[in-house]
């Protein structure tokens, strides 16, 4: 197991790693980012090259690469190393049998899963390109406009018309309630189970890394003839497939979203696959469901430019005004894309028609603003009462989520000219809009985002005071005998590592660590040396020095609460017990460390 860790950790390079996830930003030696595991506006997350680590400088996380796949994809170890392998082009050998020497469990029940829905992809891959009737629905998807390549990249499928046809075949590999769990068979009334997704077009759905989760199923012959069959069936929750959170095309867009520093959203796969196929990588979909926080928080990671381009009807206006809204709240740049032409109402009718052209299209969005202004105008006779009314109605919301102040003016200055009416009458509108809005957002949950401490962290104070004796080891002889007491054994353990005799200022370079056989150790080193190199940047010598001090004050004052609130206690229990010696003993410590605290 050590092994292939190690191996995984030379492949896969950590800023290649963590890149694909976050805008990086070079800092010095390092790069830098906004962490994506807290909410903040400045960058305290620091990737270091030199150590293949990452940490956070504000919520404390830190690690290696397979903590931050762990942290960011919300995995357990087994997965990380999955995920990690298959970037490092290594293959794991699993199976039943397959226990890690430390015991770890490979097959997790998530990564049986996983191979399932993998096992089920080629299944229907093969039955559109081998079988007859998959022909029929490969004659369909070219007749869409689409190429063989794009098929072939976005894995397109065919489920039979058939009860059992994919159970029959994954039951040679796996058992009938793993392939239920994995979402593919539906249990029947009587017991057993048959297939969910029958005479349908298959849409795998893939995760960050292109592993397939789940399935977007579109009707097709047999069920085509049934005015009962929903167009679209979809995979339901499972362990792997959670809808709030997967966007479709996301690991083939992120890149793109990532270089353009924008993402389009548009409402269906066809439109995805086509979009993707005339050159235009950053567009992605939600699937079988609206456009949730969930999935705004994942584009986030990648850019604040967030396009909307939804169908003209009734329901794309509704999730086009709810998207809006939900992406405003989360601080994107909101533009919408509307194709104008009312024979197509899709962008992949868009493409189909005018191919290429969509590239230039789908990335010259117009703001929301001018997209709802321009709408109501076409919408509302302002001449009447009422047409005012209405048209104050729809745009009034969104003025009022809207964060720059001078945009707003501006909008509020159009829209007066047009209605004929004062300005100072439209603040009022917004003024009690965004009291409404206000009591809509505190009810609103907040993110379940539960900020574990980072595995071989330190606490932060005592993090920075080690940090800046990498900076400066000469400080260590600024530490009182009597503060040494207040500094945890971890960290007297970790000063020694610190080489003395290294010149004052000159981080330690390499390796030498090698006296560090316990990996956390060896962490704690890394993180703090980073934080060392980052925190410390543009500090002079007399600041180190009175850093240093103040750092060394907060933690012997909090050392200081600490016992006194635990001599409370014990004040409290020897009162009760009446041992009064004790009592007096404990009044005489209080006392003492009380003044010291005044001190
Ligand atoms: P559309 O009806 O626009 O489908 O629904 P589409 O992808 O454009 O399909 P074509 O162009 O007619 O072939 C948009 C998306 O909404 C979801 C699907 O994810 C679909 O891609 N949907 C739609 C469902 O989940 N269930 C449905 O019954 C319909
Ligand atoms: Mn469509």
């Amino acid at each position: 197991m050590a092994g292939i860790i190690d191996q995984i950790k030379e492949r896969v390079d950590i800023v290649d790693l963590i890149a694909s996830y976050l805008k990086l930003q070079k800092s010095g030696i390092n790069y830098k980012a906004r962490c994506p595991f807290h909410n903040e506006k400045s960058g305290s997350f620091f990737v270091s090259p030199d150590r293949q680590i990452w940490h956070c400088f504000g919520c404390g996380l830190g690690g290696d690469a397979f903590g931050f796949v762990k942290q960011i994809e919300g995995v357990e170890f087994p997965e990380a190393l999955r995920i990690l392998a298959a970037r490092a082009g290594i293959e794991l050998h699993h199976g039943g049998e397959d226990h890690g020497q430390d015991g770890i469990e490979w097959q997790s029940q998530k990564t049986k899963l996983l191979d399932i829905s993998e096992l089920a992809t080629k299944f229907f891959e093969k039955q559109l390109w081998q079988s007859d009737v998959g022909a029929k629905a490969l004659d369909y998807l070219r007749s869409r406009g689409l190429t063989d390549e794009s098929i072939k990249n976005f894995r397109l499928g065919y489920a039979p018309d058939s009860w059992d046809a994919l159970s029959n075949f994954l039951q040679r590999s796996y058992a009938s309630k793993e392939i239920f769990d994995a979402g593919l068979v539906i249990k029947k009334d009587g017991g057993g189970y048959y297939d969910r997704f029958r005479s349908r077009i298959m849409f795998p759905i893939g995760d960050l890394n292109g592993q397939v989760v789940g399935f977007s199923a579109r009707v097709f012959g047999e069920t085509a003839q049934n005015p009962e069959a929903p167009k679209y069936v979809n995979t339901p929750q499972t362990l792997i497939y959670d809808k709030s959170r997967v966007l479709y095309g996301l690991d083939k867009a992120k890149l793109d979203i990532r270089r353009q520093n924008r993402c389009l959203v548009v409402e269906g796969n066809m439109d995805v696959i086509m979009s993707h196929q005339a050159g235009a990588a950053h567009v992605v979909a939600s699937s079988g469901t609206a456009l949730t926080e969930g999935h705004l928080r994942i584009i986030k990671r990648y850019t604040d430019n967030l396009d909307l381009c939804f169908d003209a009807d009734d329901a794309g206006t509704t999730a086009t005004d709810r998207g809006v809204d939900l992406a405003l709240a989360k601080g994107f740049n909101v533009g919408i894309i509307s194709i104008n032409e009312s024979d197509l109402k899709d962008p992949a009718d868009y493409v189909k028609k005018y191919g290429s052209k969509w590239l230039e299209y789908a990335t010259k969005s117009q703001p929301f603003m001018e997209f709802y202004y321009k709408g109501a105008q076409k919408l509302f006779d302002v001449a009447t009462a009422l047409g005012k009314k209405l048209f104050v109605q729809k745009l009034v919301p969104f003025l009022a989520s809207m964060a720059n102040k001078i945009e707003q003016a501006h909008w509020v200055g159009e829209i007066a000219l047009v209605l004929k009416t004062k300005e100072e009458l439209l603040y009022n509108e917004i003024e009690s809009a965004r009291s409404k809005l206000a009591i809509a957002l505190e009810t609103e949950s907040l993110p379940a985002t539960n900020i574990q401490k980072a595995e071989a962290g330190l606490d932060p104070q005592e993090e920075s005071l080690l940090s800046l004796i990498i900076k400066k080891p000469a400080l260590i002889g600024n530490i009182k005998p009597e503060d040494m007491e207040f500094l945890s054994a971890g960290l007297v353990n970790l000063f020694e590592q610190v080489a003395p005799s290294e010149p004052p200022g000159k981080p330690i370079e390499g390796q030498p660590l090698n006296v560090l056989t316990e990996p956390t150790l060896a962490m704690k080193m890394d993180l703090a040396y980073l934080k060392s190199q980052e925190m410390w940047k543009d500090f002079k010598e007399h600041e180190l020095d009175e850093e240093f001090g103040k750092l060394i004050g907060q933690i012997r004052r909090r050392k200081v609460s600490a016992r006194l609130n635990d001599l409370e206690y014990e004040i409290k229990t020897a009162e009760k017990a009446q041992n009064k010696e004790r009592l007096s003993a404990l009044v005489g410590e209080f006392s003492k460390i009380s003044k010291q605290l005044a001190n």
